[in-house]
């Protein structure tokens, strides 16, 4: 197989057809596939079938029982089922014109590239058309440039890591290496590993049908792949801990101005920062590692007693280097800290986050639910080769 075209779904009924009639003719000449990943909760699978059937191209189906990394995990999904030479992601509502499918791969057969990119912001590209309102156009300009200069090197060459329309050789990227959340995959592609891109201008049209399931939940998951794209997840960690701090003098101030004892407002504020911190390091730092680790309960009651613990400890040990190992104060209490945060990052990721051992791999999981579903069944959705 030279190619795998991936689709990614959710709620795209309306659009099926038509994105596998103009695949399908526009690929006619090639050796190639469709691979839809679904995660959706309408009619999607069924239309997704029928076309199936009366399709000159084979089609394959991964409908996902727990959407597990939203569009960025069905893509990698989609790249890990492929034994394609390449594989091209394109959306399912027609924004991405199926007629670039060709240019894209003859981009990449005739040149040492090992990605593809359709930009929207480069040469005759343009984004005017789909992008709805000034307000998506500014943003989606404005968080390009950003993310371009935040990774220079990475994205050398890249003027619009953000488009869902690209194409790879299948070997040259590590999808082990890739932690899909959110919406922007490529960005996620490109930041871990260093590639060698060539990009094809293109206009990013109209939906087809329906409307775009982009939210405002996906902003912020964006701006949270981006930190740790970029520091790492003890960066994050780091974050949370010095919103962490600042929160706590704030309630240990607001407490004092009530007139509260110095000693009572100290644990008052400690307690209260370390419920919070615990609530952003799970929406923050490890939304997705708490997916496969213990359950809620069992993480807050670790994450909380080993913070109190800490908070318990730390003043005896620096007492302990004060007095007994006639240390500095100030360079105690700076030793205690960090080696706190240490502890802390050590024990977050070692035990409250480590995944517990699963009986099969998401994808085998995901996969094997239901008849349309399973790898075999799923092949069985393409109509005999010509
Ligand atoms: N499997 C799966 N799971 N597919 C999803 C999910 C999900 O959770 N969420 C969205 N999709 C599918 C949609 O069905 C569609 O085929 C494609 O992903 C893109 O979703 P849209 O809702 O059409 O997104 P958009 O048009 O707002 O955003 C597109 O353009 C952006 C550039 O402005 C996407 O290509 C983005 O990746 C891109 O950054
Ligand atoms: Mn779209």
């Amino acid at each position: 197989m030279k190619l795998s075209v991936i689709v990614p779904t959710y709620n795209e009924a309306p659009n099926i057809q038509e994105l596998v009639h103009r695949i399908a003719t526009i690929c006619s000449d090639i050796e190639a596939e469709i691979i839809f990943v679904d995660d959706s909760t309408d009619s999607t699978p069924t239309t997704i079938q029928q076309a199936a059937a009366i399709s000159a191209l084979p089609v394959r189906m991964f409908h996902r029982q727990e959407p597990i990394g939203g569009l960025s995990g069905a893509v990698i999904e989609g790249i890990t089922a492929s034994h394609a030479d390449y594989c091209l992601v394109m959306d399912g509502d027609l924004q991405h014109p199926p007629e670039m499918i060709p240019v894209m791969l003859a981009q990449l057969e005739n040149s040492a590239s090992d990605v593809a990119i359709a930009s929207r912001y480069c040469g005759e590209g343009s984004s005017n058309a789909g992008l709805s309102g000034t307000y998506r156009r500014m943003v989606s300009k404005a968080s390009t440039m950003v993310t371009r200069s935040l990774f220079p090197v990475r994205l050398k060459g890249c003027s619009d890591p953000m488009t869902g329309f690209f194409a790879i050789r299948r070997t040259s990227i590590d999808v082990a290496a890739l932690r899909p959340t959110g919406f922007k995959i490529l960005l996620e592609i490109l930041a871990r590993q260093p590639l060698k891109i060539v990009e094809i201008p293109f206009i990013f049209g109209q939906r087809f049908a329906g409307s775009s399931k982009a939210t405002m939940s996906q902003g912020l998951r964006f701006i949270r792949q981006v930190g740790e794209l970029r520091v790492g997840r003890i960066g994050l960690f780091a974050v949370v801990g010095a919103i962490g701090t600042v929160l706590n003098l704030s309630i240990m101030a607001t407490l004092l101005m009530f007139g509260t004892h110095y000693v009572v407002a100290a644990i008052a504020a400690a307690e209260l920062t370390i419920l919070t911190n615990f609530l952003m390091q799970e929406r923050l730092v490890f939304k997705r590692a708490r997916h496969s680790a213990a359950s809620t309960r069992t993480r807050f009651l670790q994450s909380v007693g080993f913070n109190n613990a800490e908070a318990l400890l730390r003043l005896p040990v620096l007492v302990f280097l004060v007095e007994i190992l006639l240390i500095n104060s100030v360079v105690a209490q700076a030793g205690t800290l960090a080696a706190a945060f240490g502890l802390r990052y050590l024990f977050h990721t070692k035990v409250v986050y480590l995944a517990r051992p699963q009986i099969e791999p998401a994808v085998e999981d995901a996969i094997s639910k239901g008849p349309a579903l399973s790898r075999p069944d799923s092949e069985k959705l393409s109509p005999a080769q010509p």
